[in-house]
């Protein structure tokens, strides 16, 4: 991606959770915030992603924070009191957090840090005052610096989300930041989500890939990195991680879209899984 420019990806998924909220009833995330601080300034690209045909995609931007806020809140429940959003974009955990003995230390690139905090200050959405930010490029510069400058304690366990940002960087880069988590203390988790080789797809998921991944490019933040199941629980246990859980589509759907009135479920494309990995 393009250094000192805000990331449209953010954007793109900070617009399907608001969409989420308006179209899916009942939302499976719960998350006003997502409105608020969008906002009415995106007419077009709230327009695609209110349209049925973007349903399943909403359905699982959603999905994913959901699930990793899921996850995180059973490490809270465990005793962990720090929270690194790593790649954090639009995400509004921070500004909704029900745990107020959670530290939050959203991570991103400058710009779209700075894109952010003018977008929160429009919407009147106040600066928790247990929020960090911490400004970093995860490809030139060590997230293991840049978070014990912004004061989190390497002897207490953290839970890392890092949602929508592992396609797009470099192996090194990924398995710098793996490092990273694996190296504090036990409790410790990271949750992300990758995206699965292309050449593992079925034609229809190929074609659903190819579009996406179309649209990414042309945004300036080209897919690079891609796993199956079986290269990334190898990644992860290389890393050092011992208890993994890898959840697709299929259990997305028994956790989260069963019994629905409105039918909603995530298709069986398999676009993305997502990934929990404790210390
Ligand atoms: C698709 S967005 C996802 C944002 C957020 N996690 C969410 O789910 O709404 C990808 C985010 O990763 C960030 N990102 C991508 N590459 C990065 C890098 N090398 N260093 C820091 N942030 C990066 C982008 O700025 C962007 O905010």
């Amino acid at each position: 991606m393009e250094t000192g420019r805000a990331s449209k990806t953010a954007l793109g998924v900070a617009i399907r959770r608001a969409a989420h909220q308006l179209a899916d009833k009942p939302p499976i995330l719960d998350d006003p915030i997502a409105l608020r601080l969008v906002g009415e300034g995106y007419p077009r690209l709230m327009e695609r992603a209110l349209h049925p045909v973007g349903r399943d995609f909403r359905g699982f931007m959603a999905a994913r924070s959901r699930y990793a806020e899921d996850q995180l809140a059973e490490a809270v429940a465990r005793g962990v009191t720090q929270y690194v959003v790593l790649g954090a974009g639009l995400d509004t955990f921070a500004y909704r957090n029900p745990f107020s003995a959670l530290q939050v230390f959203e991570v991103d690139f400058p710009a779209t840090q700075v894109w952010k905090r003018t977008m929160l200050e429009q919407a009147a959405i106040a600066l928790p005052s247990n929020l960090v930010f911490v400004a970093l490029d995860f490809e030139h510069q060590t997230l293991a610096d840049g978070l014990a400058q912004a004061g989190l304690d390497f002897d207490k366990p953290a839970f890392f989300g890092w949602l929508g940002v592992v396609p797009y960087l470099t192996l090194e880069a990924f398995r710098a930041t793996l490092s990273v988590v694996a190296r504090m203390p036990a409790g410790s988790a990271v949750c992300f989500d990758y995206a699965v080789d292309p050449e593992m797809l079925s034609p229809i998921g190929r074609v659903a890939f190819d579009r996406l991944a179309e649209r990414v490019a042309a945004a300036g933040e080209p897919f690079q990195l891609f796993f199956t199941p079986k290269t990334l629980d190898a990644e992860l246990r290389r890393a050092g991680f011992g208890s993994i859980e890898q959840v697709g589509s299929a259990e997305l759907n028994d956790l989260y879209f069963s019994n629905r009135a409105d039918g909603l479920q995530l298709s069986p494309l398999g676009l993305g899984i997502l990934a929990t990995a404790w210390v």
